[in-house]
């Protein structure tokens, strides 16, 4: 058994409506994932939805459903929203399993007999909307506070705290002594920043279920149950241990109490802590630099190797809201458009780290420019040509193009490895402009015409349609989809699934090429509406 490259993405709540925000996050890990696969790592992909709290419990109500009813209906679409982004999880974890609780209970248990807890009498304000407590801190220079909290009320109650004083120095030590930890440098200065000017408050861990009753209970304590966030970060270890990861086991073997038929995959063992990559937004950084790792080291886990901080798009200049309707909507984008054109525009058009803007100009220009000119023309024009002057037989092995190919597949993989996947694809692309430039500087179709020119023609077609197969291959973990129809009209079967298959020379002489149609089928004329749905413009 060895360890699995194991990476994790945020966990969307369930009630939102998924958009563009919840997609992005979704396919860089899958690009990260199906990349890992294909230089031949094991490797294991987590997503899944964030089901507790007094939000879903208030929608379910007045969506006239029990809260369970309302969970399982909407986790069925945001699981058929991964389908569609053509993500490769290996699980889809939802925090109302029993599985969770059973680990979420366990977690409990032990952090609770370890002395972590206590119990303490809470007088303030506080944020249903955010379901958080807010301090004098919070609130703004007339007494008020940001409308984000929602109505904001004063309480006075009852609750469990997690000691978090504590760790505030070795956290420091640990962020600093590993500069990769947190990604882009930015986020972790950040994290640098706070954790060194703010003394840690303790971190309060129930909510009275008499208040709110929608959540875990607290099992040495029927009167709570658990605080919404600190039941959703154990989804990165509930998975591990169901699938029997032998260090979370080892954590906590002892204080799970429920048979192993409730939470265990049988005949499993995988050995996948610590995540290797754990991909969030800007906006949830706190809980996963700083909440998350006291947890881990209280529970006697290591750390996550590498945590990924994305940031936040926006569509047409403002903000995406569902108030508002100003949403880009995925499943409109790719009904139109297919899953490879949203994922491409998506990885292209930001490095991850920075914020977005998504315009529906820019992702028809860089449709128009990139995909339906450049890959799609390639492919087209180098197969049909195959077919026209050499009845689509591939003619002897030709070096031209080796060079640039060899160049993009080092380069891609070298990026990727580093979680580039912006500039992965624009090495791949430069791939994709020098095979068209090739195309013009050659002429084949002049070629064609000069039976001196054969063998030349014949040089020129193979690199061609072997450049056309090497790109399948580089571009596999973003564009699956048209990486497999690539193939498919190349005659080949099978996916183009493994880095180790890009190696110049592939294609076999005297092989016949497959059926080909247009990848990126032009547009000249606009859509006939906005290309998102649900957009409602100022
Ligand atoms: N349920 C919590 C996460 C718990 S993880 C243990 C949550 N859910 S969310 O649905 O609000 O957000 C899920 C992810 O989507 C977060 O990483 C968030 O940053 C991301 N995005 C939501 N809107 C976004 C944009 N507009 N742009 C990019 N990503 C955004 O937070």
């Amino acid at each position: 058994m060895s360890k699995r490259f194991y990476l994790t993405t945020a966990i969307d709540y369930v009630n939102g409506q998924p958009h563009l925000g919840h997609a992005y996050e979704k396919v860089i890990t899958d690009v990260i994932a199906r990349a890992h696969r294909s230089m031949g790592e094991g490797t294991f992909y987590l997503t899944g939805v964030d089901e507790h709290g007094q939000k879903v419990q208030q929608a379910a109500v007045a969506d006239g459903k029990t809260a369970q009813a309302y969970c399982d209906e909407l986790a069925r679409a945001w699981q058929a929203f991964a389908a569609k982004l053509e993500l490769t999880n290996n699980d889809f974890v939802r925090t109302t399993e029993l599985r969770h609780q059973v680990m979420v209970e366990a977690v409990l248990r032990k952090l609770h007999s370890a002395g972590h807890f206590y119990r303490a009498e809470y007088s303030g304000f506080y944020s249903t909307k955010e379901e958080t407590f807010l301090t004098e801190k919070d609130r703004r220079p007339d007494g008020t506070f940001d409308p984000i909290y929602g109505e904001v009320v004063e309480l006075v109650e009852d609750n469990y705290y997690f000691k978090l004083k504590d760790h505030q120095t070795w956290l420091i030590d640990y962020v600093e002594n590993d500069p990769d930890f947190i990604l882009p440098q930015a986020r972790r200065n950040e994290v640098l920043g706070f954790l060194k000017n703010n003394p840690l408050e303790d971190l309060c861990i129930t909510r009275p279920a008499s208040r709110l009753n929608w959540g875990i209970p607290v099992p040495f304590d029927p009167g709570y149950v658990t605080y919404v966030w600190f039941d959703a970060l154990l989804n990165y270890i509930t998975v591990p241990a169901a699938y029997g990861d032998p260090v979370v086991l080892g954590a906590l073997d002892s204080a799970v109490e429920a048979p192993e038929s409730d939470w265990r995959m049988p005949g499993s063992a995988l050995e996948l802590w610590p995540a290797d990559v754990q991909v969030v937004g800007k906006d949830i950084v706190k809980f996963h630099a700083v909440f998350w790792p006291i947890m881990l080291r209280a529970l006697g886990l290591p750390l996550p190797r590498q945590l990924l901080v994305h940031g936040w798009w926006q569509y047409e200049g403002q903000k995406m809201s569902k108030t508002t309707g100003n949403i880009v909507d995925p499943m409109a984008v790719i009904a139109e458009w297919g899953v490879d054109a949203f994922r491409y525009y998506v990885i292209r058009e930001l490095g991850i780290g920075s914020d977005g803007n998504w315009t529906d100009a820019g992702f028809q220009a860089r449709y128009q420019a990139d995909l339906a000119n450049g890959l799609g023309n390639l492919v087209n024009r180098s197969l049909s040509m195959l077919n026209r002057y050499r009845q689509g037989r591939v003619p002897e092995r030709s070096e031209d193009l080796a060079p640039d190919a060899e160049k993009a597949i080092r380069e891609s993989s070298e990026n990727l490895k580093q979680l580039q996947l912006q500039t992965a694809l624009q090495v791949v692309w430069s791939l994709v402009n020098r095979a068209n430039q090739y195309v013009d500087h050659t002429a084949p179709f002049k070629l064609a015409k000069d039976p001196a020119q054969a063998q030349r023609l014949d040089a020129v077609l193979y690199s061609l349609a072997e450049t056309c197969r090497v790109l399948a291959v580089l571009i596999w973990p973003f564009l699956p989809s048209t990486a497999n129809r690539i193939y498919a009209q190349l005659g080949l079967t099978g996916s183009p699934d493994q880095i180790a298959a890009s190696k110049w020379g592939g294609l076999p002489p005297g092989h016949a090429i497959g059926k080909i149609s247009p990848l990126f089928p032009r547009r000249d004329q606009p859509s006939a509406g906005p290309i998102t749905a649900g957009v409602s413009r100022p």
